[in-house]
């Protein structure tokens, strides 16, 4: 079998998650790494054994990739996706697609005319107590979600913020908690609700990250379509990382999701619960408890679309559905802190 030739742009943080993926899975060949940073590409390309690149232009140029891996800044995400799909190279792109909704629908057309696999990583999805939740909603054993509660209190610190060139910002991350943490609990709790937001009410604060411009905590409340209704209130100003929490009241029982279980109580009393598996196709330790370790299932998933083996399960268009649920929850804050 051809390996997919894969590139990784952006070498930063979460860098580590899809390298160690990509080099674990049979399909892949790790071929190149670029980062504007030259130091950073130098270090991952002398870890992994592959060439480093400063520019990605150059890189699809000279590459031939199949497919690129994007870890980039989140105002690159849709400029650089776009510019691999003119090249005929598939997308696997960190959360978020986007900060403006209509750039990421121009962005999943524009890999659906290029028949080309445009994934969004929402590792989340993947956790098996997770899906054991979905799947216990779909076969109707716990039936529709009638209202959700996501809890998040992490920590970060100042220097979260005066370390990087891009987080705190409105042009280039796009905002704070909501668009690069709760946008996993978000993303969970839509997945399970299943219908479509009509009305979303959010209110935005910044409590404690004085010198940053965007939101470090809000609170808001969202109605969908068939009844339901999400409720949310996250943090990025708590002294810990405390587990997320997402509540579910359904039609015939209700569950609490924390980041290690899923507790199911049915309404005739019968409990049922899982505990997450960790995936085994890497062992990565070099990142933040509360990333998750997922992010190798879903790489495995996007590459088995890439080579026509299944579906893609979260395209481009798939996470449309959380990224514009996202951009409405601060229009309806009306960009104000
Ligand atoms: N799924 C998750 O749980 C998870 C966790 C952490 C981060 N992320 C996401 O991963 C992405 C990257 O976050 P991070 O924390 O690794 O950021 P980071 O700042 O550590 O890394 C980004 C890298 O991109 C490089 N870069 C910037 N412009 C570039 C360009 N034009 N060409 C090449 N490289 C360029 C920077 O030099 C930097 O090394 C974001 O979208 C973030 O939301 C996801």
């Amino acid at each position: 079998m051809r390996k997919i030739r894969v590139a990784v742009i952006g070498c930063g943080k979460i860098s580590g998650m899809h390298l160690e993926s990509i080099t674990a899975l049979e399909e892949a060949e790790l071929v190149a790494v670029c980062d504007i940073k030259s130091e950073r590409a130098a270090e991952k390309a002398e870890k992994f054994y592959v060439k480093a690149y400063t520019d990605y232009h150059e890189m699809f140029e000279k590459e031939e990739l199949d497919a690129v891996h994007i870890c980039l800044p989140h105002y690159l995400h849709t400029v650089v996706s776009q510019d691999a799909f003119r090249k005929g190279i598939h997308v696997l792109c960190e959360k978020p697609m986007s900060i403006r909704y209509e750039d990421a629908v121009e962005t999943v057309e524009l890999a659906e005319q290029c028949g080309l696999q445009y994934g969004v990583i929402f590792q989340g999805r993947y956790n098996t107590h997770a899906r054991f939740i979905k799947q216990r909603i779909e076969d109707g054993r716990l039936g529709a979600v009638k209202c959700a509660r996501a809890i998040l209190s992490w920590y970060h610190p100042d220097e979260y913020y005066s370390r990087s060139d891009w987080k705190g910002t409105w042009d280039k991350e796009g905002g704070g908690v909501i668009i690069n943490q709760a946008i996993h609990s978000l993303d969970l709790s839509n997945w399970y609700i299943n219908s479509v937001p009509i009305e979303v009410q959010a209110s935005l604060h910044n409590r404690a990250h004085k010198d940053i411009e965007v939101e470090d905590s809000a609170e808001g409340l969202i109605r969908y379509e068939n009844g339901a209704l999400l409720a949310f209130y996250v943090m990025n100003n708590y002294l810990v990382n405390e587990p997320v929490e997402i509540r579910l009241q359904c039609e015939h029982g209700k569950v609490v999701y924390t980041k290690g279980e899923a507790v199911i109580t049915y309404a005739d009393g019968t409990v049922e619960s899982m505990k997450n598996k960790p995936q085994e196709i890497v062992s990565y330790t070099g990142g933040a408890s509360y990333w998750g370790t997922q992010h190798a299932v879903q790489v495995h998933q996007f590459y088995k679309a890439v080579l026509g083996l299944e579906a893609l399960e979260l395209s481009g268009r798939a996470a449309l559905k959380t990224q514009k649920l996202v951009c409405e929850i601060y229009q309806s804050n009306d960009g104000r802190i």
